[in-house]
């Protein structure tokens, strides 16, 4: 087997650009239970913007805003409204993995540089993916800080309790119609990722549209990248939704992990986060759909989780409704039990779902 030219260590971080990170990092505290751990802005002498550092076990949020008009960020907020910028990749060496990517046909979004303060020095550098979204590889090794060299601890008065999130699963990219192989060639090709799974438009139609889905995963499988793009059907695609909105292509979802999804649901929706919700019929033949679970099936309706399976195992997971007003950004909450890749049973339920939200916001 080849040696992999990209090892990744992991998701280091995910950056969003919001229109305000005050309020969005209390959101993603009170709701999401991450803990703020660092700050930069003016306070720190970052004169330009503001970024609040999230965490809950592995998952790292940063919150960005710009703190004037003629900003890049402000740019990119007006056009894609919320949104992720970055996702980060921890990374052994950052000025290899830059070098290895740009040279075999990545765009560079920042050459390799190195950042230090007090508490030592980490190794930066990004390249573009779909959109107007990169990746940064981070190189930490030589740091002790709390975050990167610039920000600086800070918590917050209002100090929440986990609700059990522990990593980032996988990101979805969204893309416009007849991209999606070309990304999937650039992860392929570029990133040294292989292709996982394809979902053609008949495992993902309804009555109305479809989506086509490919998935790539990284050497060790800790990173998995699913890439849709919209296929032809009576009415509008929700992908075709997300790029009217987002002002292309950009990230769809971020899946997050728990290992128990019960607590971790009942926690989110006590706190006001909304869920995309299926049918009580659902649940009529999930049984004989996915075999059997370990958990009861009435707590799983109560909370409408849905129940997938592939050759390996089973998974649960729900859909949040999107986190700001453009139909844009989501979540997802995902517990494996076994299962490694996706199932392609949920893609049906969980697509009508999105339609009937789409129709109500009359863009169906
Ligand atoms: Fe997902």
């Amino acid at each position: 087997m080849n040696k992999d030219f990209l090892p990744l260590n992991g998701t280091d971080y995910v950056e969003l650009y919001v229109g305000n990170a005050k309020q969005s990092a209390l959101f993603y505290q009170y709701a999401f239970g991450f803990e703020l751990i660092a700050y930069a802005g003016p306070e720190t002498g970052v004169r330009d913007r503001a970024s609040y550092v999230l965490k809950q076990d592995k998952i790292r949020l940063v919150l960005t805003s710009p703190l004037g008009p003629i900003h890049p960020i402000a740019q990119h907020i007006q056009r894609h409204g919320d949104g992720v910028k970055v996702l980060a990749l921890w990374v052994d060496d950052a000025e290899k993995s830059w070098m290895e990517t740009t040279s075999r046909g990545a765009e560079s979004a920042s050459a390799p540089e190195v950042i230090k303060d007090q508490f030592g020095e980490v190794k930066v550098a990004s390249i573009f993916t779909y959109g107007e979204t990169i990746h940064t590889f981070v190189e930490r090794k030589n740091y002790k800080g709390v975050f990167l060299p610039g920000y600086r601890p800070r918590k917050s008065t209002y100090q929440p309790t986990g609700i059990g999130l522990k990593y980032i699963d996988h990101c979805v990219g969204n893309v416009e119609l007849g991209q999606m192989n070309r990304w999937v060639e650039f992860y392929e090709h570029v990133m040294g990722f292989k292709l996982l799974l394809t979902f053609d438009d008949k495992d993902i139609s309804t009555e109305y549209s479809a989506l086509m889905s490919k998935v790539v995963s990284n050497g060790n499988g800790y990173i998995k990248f699913p890439i849709n793009e919209p296929a032809a059907g009576k009415k509008k695609s929700q992908i075709e939704e997300y790029l009217e909105f987002y002002g292309g292509p950009g990230v769809q979802h971020m899946a997050i992990a728990t290992d128990d999804i019960c607590h971790t649901v009942s926690e989110l929706r006590r706190r006001g986060v909304e869920f995309l919700e299926v049918p009580s019929s659902y649940y009529d033949d999930l049984l004989d759909r996915v075999g059997k679970i370990d958990e009861d099936l009435q707590p799983l309706k109560d909370l409408n989780i849905l129940v997938d399976r592939d050759d390996e195992g089973y998974l649960l997971q729900i859909f949040t409704k999107p986190v700001q007003d453009r139909p844009t950004l989501f979540f997802e909450i995902i517990q494996r039990k076994g299962a490694k890749s996706f199932g392609k049973g949920n893609f049906k339920a969980l697509f009508e779902a999105i339609e009937r939200e789409q129709e109500l916001r009359g863009n169906l």
